[in-house]
């Protein structure tokens, strides 16, 4: 595997608060004028062989994942916005520093969306693509990688679904393999959403494909099926941030020391675009399903009822323009120790969300690119790490503890290179 010189073409439908925080730290970086913190490609370290070996390099430095300044970024959204605006809109990032890189983000190619309304009901846009089918409208997005990446040069591309959220709805029979929802494009079936259509477009040329939002896209088994075929790694879905963060931090800790919890409420106020459209209660309904699974997966309940069965699980997401991006998010936690004795544990997050999701973005980009590259195809769990609801083979649930889920990926990546697992026996 040699990346030297191999342009990556950074693929994202949504180009808002997210993808734009994201691209302007790349650049940014790559300027020298700031750091990847959060970054695990690039600030994490794995450590390798026996502990007198004393060999821990930066993961960057270990395995062969594209340089920073190999990527190429390109999109699609509603409107025929440059990043440069959309990222003075979004409030993320400073005004000095986006003047800096102004000229690049002017220079970024955003392709007409395909959307539909229907999905994602509380926006409105006039940069829309037209087409005579879904399959018309998948077959476009194709065109437009085949031309981003003759314009760029592109060696290979990862897409990242970066939009906003969709309704919720149910997997039915048009998902459940992939002629039947071959046949739902041509049919135009409205149980295809848009992020389904530029997922088939990736999947079918063989980019791997990552869903940053909570709502159905690629885990369903037409595409899982597709995937298999064109030998394309996939992972999502929801970005792990915020809250959902600090619940998987803290969970496997209090379940470690054996604390039992009967309550667990978490709200928050958040006031950018995606508190907007999450506002409406079918999109809210998407975010919490996938916001909500996390505890019951770490604690295990049926295993521990003594600790967990009567746990009450609340999760709350309010719109309050005047907090922009910088969201505050409390959790109360009803905790009980020995002999039943009642505790809580309250926590005040004030985060900013793209400021969370951008290092994802960027490991997500480097590390899927890295599985194309090693011949890894089909669901990626191993990148369950960066996910509220990590998507898994059949018939397994999902990991939600952050802690194996980080041994998982470090051991993924170990395996990758040919290293010997780590299992911590440290018998040396
Ligand atoms: N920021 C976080 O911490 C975080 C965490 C988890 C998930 N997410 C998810 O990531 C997504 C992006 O978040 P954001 O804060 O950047 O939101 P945002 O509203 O700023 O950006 C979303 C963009 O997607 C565009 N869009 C909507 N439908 C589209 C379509 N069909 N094709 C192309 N573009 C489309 C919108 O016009 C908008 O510009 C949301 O779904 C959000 O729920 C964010």
């Amino acid at each position: 595997m040699n990346n030297e010189n191999s342009k990556v073409g950074v693929l994202i439908p949504g180009m808002g608060a997210v993808a734009s925080t994201f691209i302007c730290g790349v650049l940014a970086c790559n300027k020298g004028l700031s750091k990847p913190i959060g970054s695990m490609t690039q600030m994490g370290s794995i450590r390798l062989g026996k502990r007198s070996e004393k060999r821990s390099p930066i993961i960057k430095d270990f395995a062969p994942v594209a340089d920073m300044d190999n990527l190429v970024f390109g999109g699609w959204d509603i409107s025929n916005e440059n990043v440069y605006d959309v990222s003075i809109r979004s409030k993320v990032l400073d005004k000095t520093l986006l003047d800096q890189l102004k000229p690049e983000l002017e220079d970024i190619n955003v392709f007409k969306a395909v959307f539909d309304k229907e999905y994602v009901r509380r926006l409105d846009g006039n940069w829309i693509k037209t087409g005579t089918s879904k399959m018309d409208l998948a077959e476009q997005v194709m065109n437009d990688i085949k031309s981003f990446n003759e314009k760029n040069n592109i060696t290979s591309n990862v897409m990242i679904w970066c939009g906003s959220t969709e309704i919720y709805f149910e997997p039915s029979d048009v998902h459940s393999s992939i002629d039947k929802f071959e046949e739902g494009l041509r049919n135009d079936s409205p149980a295809i959403s848009p992020s389904m259509i530029y997922a088939y477009a990736a999947i079918k040329l063989g980019i791997p494909f990552a869903n940053g939002a909570p709502n159905l896209s690629a885990d369903i088994p037409a595409l899982v099926e597709l995937a298999e075929t064109t030998k394309t790694p996939i992972a999502g879905k929801d970005f792990k941030t915020g809250q959902t963060l600090m619940k998987t931090i803290l969970a496997p800790g209090l379940k470690a020391r054996q604390l039992g919890i009967n309550g667990w409420f978490s709200t928050n106020i958040l006031g950018n675009r995606d508190g907007e459209v999450l506002d409406d209660p079918d999109a809210f309904k998407t975010k919490e399903e996938s916001k909500l699974g996390v505890l019951d997966t770490i604690l295990e309940p049926e295993k521990n009822p003594d600790l967990y069965s009567d746990l009450y699980h609340k999760v709350r997401i309010n719109y309050y323009p005047p907090r922009g991006d910088d969201k505050e998010g409390w959790d109360n936690i009803d905790i009980f120790g020995w002999l039943g004795y009642p505790m809580q544990i309250k926590v005040d997050f004030l985060c900013r969300d793209s400021i969370l999701a951008a290092p994802i973005v960027l490991d997500l980009v480097l590390f899927l690119d890295l599985a194309k590259k090693s011949n890894m195809f089909g669901v990626q769990e191993w990148l369950s790490f960066y996910f509220k609801s990590p998507m898994t083979r059949p018939n397994v649930g999902p990991e939600h503890d952050i802690f194996v889920q980080l041994a998982k990926l470090k051991n993924t990546l170990r395996h990758i290179m040919g290293e010997e697992l780590i299992t911590h026996l440290d018998q040396d």
